[in-house]
């Protein structure tokens, strides 16, 4: 593996390349990439032999015997995060904005409330406003750059609609790694409030070296598994977005009735290319390529972090996982438009804007940092010149 490597992924229907220039006018020439959350490197060797395998054989017909896929599935889980996934409580699902969408669907009903910690991960808003239901925004409160959450507050907040929570565990975009107390309080919170808990963690295997270990939802409070959801993925962790695929996870039989009826009412059955290199994926040699991507990751971040510090008015959250770096410009006394205008128009770097993650994201914009070392030093380097006016 080499994390150094520049692949040219312009061309090859990329969304975060062959998208930025359409969607955010930056150009495709000489343009910076740093929004979607895809990871410019190549997914561990496993993952392309086990496709080339399926290449060889030259037959594309229908899936079937998901067995090697969920006994690595609990393989991983068991080693990596010390928990015993039942092979029944695991559902397959077109990604895991398509699960989301699904538990939406299944475990609640048109007008209901559906609770985020915000700012957080854009699509969760967008699937909850689409379905019919109502997004009940909790803000994270910002503490010395780092979010923490106010129970009493959301507390107050609850008027009895509301039927769901969703948490994102470990954090997009704050990157934080929620303690076990913190991951106490949210299943407390949806104890007190008959809520379902739906607990993202796609982000599970992005935790950087020295950072708290991650803790698994389903591990905090055996008296929530009634309740509980888990979302778990290769994609983010193996780069492997385009596949699709994602596990529904769900310990209580009843719950798990629900989500089977819906799935078959929406007639969704697995793809046989994402089965196939998630497994490969879920491997030892997946894991030693996990260890080694986090360490390069790791360097990008501390490049990343001391060139956007430097600058007056704009710092970087510290992250504890994920490769998405949430940068606060609210130091700059500019307007949200402006700030932006200088990185996409001037420094030609396409980013995500901190509004679309709601409440307390508008003087935010998130930075992708699963490039190779020589791109993000040249981001900083155009960031530095685009506010240059602020040394
Ligand atoms: C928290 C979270 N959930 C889900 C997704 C996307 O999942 P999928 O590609 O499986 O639909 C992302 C992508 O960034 C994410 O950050």
């Amino acid at each position: 593996m080499n994390f150094d490597e520049i692949i040219d992924r312009r061309g090859t229907h990329s969304s975060k390349w062959d998208m930025m220039e359409p969607i955010y006018g930056v150009p495709a020439a000489d343009g910076l990439a740093m929004w979607v959350a895809d990871m410019d490197f190549r997914p561990p060797a496993c993952v392309a032999e086990a496709l080339r395998g399926m290449l060889d054989h030259g037959i594309f017909g229908y899936f079937g015997d998901d067995r090697a896929y969920k006994e690595a599935i609990g393989w991983w889980m068991k080693t990596r995060h010390g928990w015993e996934v039942d092979p029944a409580a695991i559902f397959t699902t077109h990604g895991l904005v398509n699960g989301t969408a699904i538990c939406v669907d299944a475990f609640t009903a048109p007008g209901d409330g559906v609770v985020l910690f915000t700012p957080v991960y854009h699509a969760f808003a967008r699937v909850i406003r689409a379905a019919g239901r109502t997004v009940v925004e909790c803000p994270l409160v910002n503490r010395g750059g780092r979010y923490e959450m106010d129970f009493a507050a959301y507390d107050a907040q609850m008027t009895g609609a509301e039927t769901m929570v969703i948490l994102c565990s470990p954090h997009n975009p704050g990157g934080r790694v929620w303690t076990r107390d913190e991951l106490q309080g949210v299943a407390d919170f949806a104890k007190r409030h008959d809520l379902v808990l739906v607990s993202d963690e796609i982000h599970h295997d992005l935790v950087y070296p020295g950072a708290p270990r991650h803790t698994v939802m389903d591990l905090v409070d055996d008296s929530v598994r009634d309740r509980l959801v888990m979302l778990t993925a290769t994609t983010k962790s193996f780069n492997i977005a385009g596949t699709h695929t994602g596990n529904v996870i769900v310990p209580d039989p009843a719950l798990r009735a629900k989500l089977a009826a819906r799935m078959a009412a929406l007639g969704l059955s697995a793809n046989s290319f994402g089965m196939v290199m998630a497994t490969a994926a879920y491997s030892p040699e997946g894991a030693g390529w996990i260890d080694a991507l986090m360490t390069y990751l790791d360097g990008n971040r501390a490049l990343f972090d001391e060139g956007i510090n430097a600058i007056p008015g704009l710092s970087s959250m510290p992250l504890e996982a994920t490769y998405l770096s949430w940068v606060d410009a609210s130091g700059t006394g500019m307007s949200s438009e402006e700030f932006t205008r200088r990185v996409e128009a001037d420094a030609k770097i396409a980013v995500n804007h901190g509004a679309t993650f709601g409440t307390g994201g508008e003087a935010f914009l998130r930075f992708n940092i699963a490039t190779p070392r020589a791109r993000v030093a040249e981001a900083v380097e155009r960031l530095q010149k685009a506010f240059a006016d602020l040394q």
